[in-house]
């Protein structure tokens, strides 16, 4: 169940990392999450609700504490991170909690730069930075999506939906709006 917290965390300063990007990176973190489940390593076949609840804070945190003023703000996942604690507190669990930092920091380097990973954390990150990469639909620049970069096919043939959402929701800037604007209560 997604709770009110999570929801009303979601609040971006930079233009292109508003609200509305955060819960539709948490629904595309569902969406390949759902598809993807049966390729996961076991940890995460083992324990799916532990990992769409870390999938869903980082959606709504990654972003939120991004520079307005840097031209890319390279620390703002470590920023992110920092916060975890302070704004998540008892609604989740600790081990959820260090996920989600970890969804945070490493969303922002490329792949190539990131060695050393578990088998868990390498998909589990790959979940969310392709959920982060489909709402690049927005950009009409050098940020726009470029979909040989997305690491599962099935992202790929999730981009005419991220299409359709981004055109439907790019001017909502309630938390809550968003939401019932993308999931329709659809979230259980
Ligand atoms: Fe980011
Ligand atoms: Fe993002």
């Amino acid at each position: 169940m997604v709770n009110k917290e999570l929801i009303l965390s979601a609040e971006g300063k930079c233009d292109n990392h508003r609200v509305d990007h955060s819960i539709r990176t948490m629904y595309f973190g569902r969406r390949v999450f759902e598809l993807e489940l049966a390729n996961a390593p076991e940890e995460i076949r083992r324990n799916p609700d532990f990992f769409v609840q870390a999938l869903d804070w980082a959606a709504v945190l990654h972003d939120r504490e991004m520079s307005v003023t840097e031209k890319y703000d390279f620390d703002h996942g470590k920023k992110a991170a920092n916060r975890v604690d302070e704004i998540i507190g008892e609604v989740a669990s600790l081990e959820v909690k260090e996920m989600v930092k970890f969804l945070c920091v490493f969303h922002v380097p490329d792949d190539s730069e990131i060695t050393g990973l578990s088998e868990t954390q390498a998909w589990i990150l790959k979940v969310f930075k392709d959920a982060d990469s489909l709402d690049r639909v927005r950009f009409d620049n050098g940020d726009k999506l470029d979909e040989s970069y997305l690491r599962f096919g099935s992202s790929r043939g999730l981009i005419e939906e991220a299409k359709e959402l981004w055109e439907r929701t790019k001017t909502m800037t309630e938390p809550e709006a968003v939401f019932d604007a993308i999931f329709e209560n659809r979230v259980e």
